[in-house]
């Protein structure tokens, strides 16, 4: 842990005693609408922590207050110790922020941004050169270096305005859904690059639409909807909150569904569902909190079943994913493509079949970022 390497407690980016973002019942409201409807965040310094919410569930308003470009209409929020209102100064001479969509001169290149910038912020023209060089390299955009950013495609300028806010390494590091329309190849740097910030000191508060981003990224997450935090901890925490798995199997005859879904509702004491395919079950997992738990109980069920001569062409034993939390805490999806396409506020339309379309959310999410721009 980074987190006594440098500073004095209590003042310093990595004092033991002050978290990175502290708020209490943070409010932001536009007009009638509570955008963010009382937020408590405790951040720890030195980590990545993940806020995770569907579109317009309140995530860059929090964080644009958080970076002082919006003011607070109610409630408190500190970064490193320091009032967002009152010491907005001294919070930004601590933070970066990397907007969720890109900022950078679209007539210079690549590298004349990065030089530009880094020039701005008072390096010497061959430092500049050189962490344009190194940023440009590490980003996959080395060979677009010498192009105006215009004729780059979505991804390429979401990782052109990333380099761009990591110039000067902040002690916080605001990255508002870093990844989205990146394909898995750029992600997989933008990833890479969030460890490498993290492991220098650097805190990074990373919104994300992606359950699979937060749970590969972030020590804790604050799932967010509606502009309040409806679940916060560590992925497994929020994974366990949904029991310990999932057991999917396939009968081989139809005939057989009933006797299997009393069995397995009995094995493991719990609601078993049963799929649209007539020879589909899936059933919940309540486990111990332990993988083995889960396993054990699995392989039980599956020897009840055999024992009482329900023949099993397939069983397996799945992870909850953070999809399936999202779904239990809000009983919506977590990425909507309908709301993505029309940003209309219900949920119902896309509610059936929709769990693949947040497994593979980046590739889903692309269109919608290229028509913000
Ligand atoms: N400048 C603004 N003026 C009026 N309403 C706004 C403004 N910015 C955001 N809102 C509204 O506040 C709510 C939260 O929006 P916000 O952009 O914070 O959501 P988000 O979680 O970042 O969504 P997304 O994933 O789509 O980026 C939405 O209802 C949005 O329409
Ligand atoms: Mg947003």
């Amino acid at each position: 842990m980074p987190a006594d390497r440098t500073g004095t407690p209590g003042t310093g980016p990595q004092g033991t005693g002050t978290p990175a973002v502290e708020t209490s019942g943070l409010v932001k409201a536009f007009g009638d609408n509570r955008a963010v409807d009382g937020i408590d965040l405790r951040v720890p310094a030195g980590s990545v922590y993940g806020v995770l919410g569907p579109n317009g569930a309140g995530k860059t308003t929090a964080v644009k207050v958080l970076a002082t470009l919006l003011r607070p209409d109610g409630g408190q929020a500190q970064v490193f110790g320091h009032d967002v209102v009152g010491e907005a100064e001294a919070v930004r001479a601590r933070v970066s922020l990397t907007g969720q969509y890109a900022s950078v001169d679209e007539d210079l290149t690549g590298t004349e941004n990065l030089v530009l910038l880094a020039r701005l912020l008072g390096h010497s023209k061959p430092a500049a050169r050189k962490r344009a060089d190194q940023l440009l390299e590490a980003f996959g955009l080395a060979d677009a270096a010498r192009r105006q950013v215009k004729q780059y495609s979505g991804g390429m300028r979401r990782r052109i305005d990333i380099a761009a806010s990591i110039l000067n390494t902040p002690d916080l590091l605001f990255l508002d859904e870093p990844t989205t329309g990146l394909d898995p190849r750029s992600r997989n740097q933008v990833w890479d690059i969030v460890r490498a910030v993290v492991a220098q000191g650097t805190t990074v508060l990373l919104t994300t639409q992606y359950l699979d981003e937060a749970d590969q990224l972030a020590g804790r997450i604050a799932v967010i909807d509606h502009g309040r935090v409806i679940a916060e901890g560590t992925p497994g925490q929020l994974k366990s909150s949904v029991g310990a798995g999932s057991v999917h199997l396939r009968l081989r005859d139809a005939g057989q569904r009933e006797e299997a879904r009393k069995v397995l509702s009995q094995s493991l004491a719990a609601q078993v569902q049963p799929g649209s395919d007539p020879v589909a079950l899936t059933a919940r997992v309540p486990g111990d909190g332990t993988e083995s738990g889960a396993a054990e109980q699995a392989a039980r069920a599956l020897a009840e079943l055999t024992r009482s001569g329900v023949a099993v062409d397939h069983f397996s034993l799945g992870q909850p994913s953070l999809d399936e939390v999202f779904l239990a805490l809000t009983d919506h999806p977590a990425h909507d493509p309908e709301q993505d396409a029309g940003h209309d506020s219900t949920h119902e339309a896309a509610r059936d079949g929709n769990r693949d379309a947040a497994h593979d959310g980046n590739r889903a999410a692309a269109p919608a970022e290229e028509r913000t721009r």
